[in-house]
């Protein structure tokens, strides 16, 4: 079965008002949209139980984030079970901004990852190398010990319910992008480490998704990639391009 081709939005804290938010989902409700890419946007949190309302079924909510705890004296957190209960389907995790700005650790990530996924939600896990460590020929270590802290906690039942996103440090809001044979090299590798970790059939069925400056104008030739399944996109998915990345596939004809 060839793999559903994954567009998220992440919206990351924006936009600033509710009537910014209202004109990026009315671009995407009027839009002609490739029914055969799962699409999938992460507004703020407080934006996602009004956002049901308006947005269009065909497209799915997540949350940006999401504490390991079910409840408690965890100020300024949400948990997996809020998420469950308000009917949010997926969450990202192990964002490299929450990474770097919020401290938290591949061991953090991967606490939260398995406290999602055993609350029933879908998990987008983001990994990705900074300039330093690609420079220094670290890419491919990096992003297995990133991977290796959630490999060892999941069952291998627990990856039908992950994409993995890829997500260079250099490339995110840099404006400079990958290029598809930098993305491919990646994604290859994670998809082998997959194999070897996990199973042939896992590494085979997971989305890899590619974040990090994706625009209108760079998603095509990205999405030739034989590995890239998809993309997570910031600054674009506000803007009306977005549209063309969620079609990416189908303006190949
Ligand atoms: P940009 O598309 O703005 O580079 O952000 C990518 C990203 O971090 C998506 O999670």
């Amino acid at each position: 079965m060839p793999r559903q081709f994954f567009v998220g939005g992440n919206f990351k804290m924006n936009p600033t008002s509710q009537g910014q938010l209202d004109s990026i989902i009315s671009v995407l409700n009027s839009a002609d949209l490739d029914s055969t890419t799962e699409i999938v946007v992460a507004p703020p949190s407080l934006y996602l139980i009004p956002l049901k309302q308006t947005v269009r079924q065909e497209i799915q909510l997540s949350a940006q984030n999401c504490f390991y705890k079910e409840s408690g004296a965890f100020t300024g957190e949400i948990s997996p079970a809020q998420l469950v209960d308000s009917n949010i389907p997926y969450v990202i995790l192990g964002h490299s901004e929450r990474r770097s700005i919020f401290h938290e650790t591949s061991e953090i990530v991967a606490k939260k990852t398995v406290a999602a996924l055993t609350a029933t939600l879908k998990v987008i896990f983001c990994v990705g190398e900074t300039l330093e460590e690609r420079e220094a020929g670290l890419t491919t270590e990096v992003v297995q010990n990133q991977l290796q802290a959630a490999v060892s906690h999941l069952q291998v039942t627990d990856w039908s319910c992950v994409v993995i996103a890829y997500e260079p440090v250099w490339a995110i809001g840099t404006g400079k992008v990958a290029t598809s044979a930098q993305a491919q090299e990646a994604h290859l590798n994670i998809r082998a480490f997959l194999s070897q970790a996990v199973s042939p059939a896992v590494a085979e069925n997971t989305r890899i998704i590619y974040g990090g400056s994706v625009t209108a104008a760079n998603c095509q030739e990205l999405s030739t990639q034989p590995d890239v399944d998809g993309f997570l996109v910031g600054g674009a998915s506000l803007k009306p391009e977005f549209v063309n990345i969620i079609n990416a596939r189908r303006i190949q004809g």
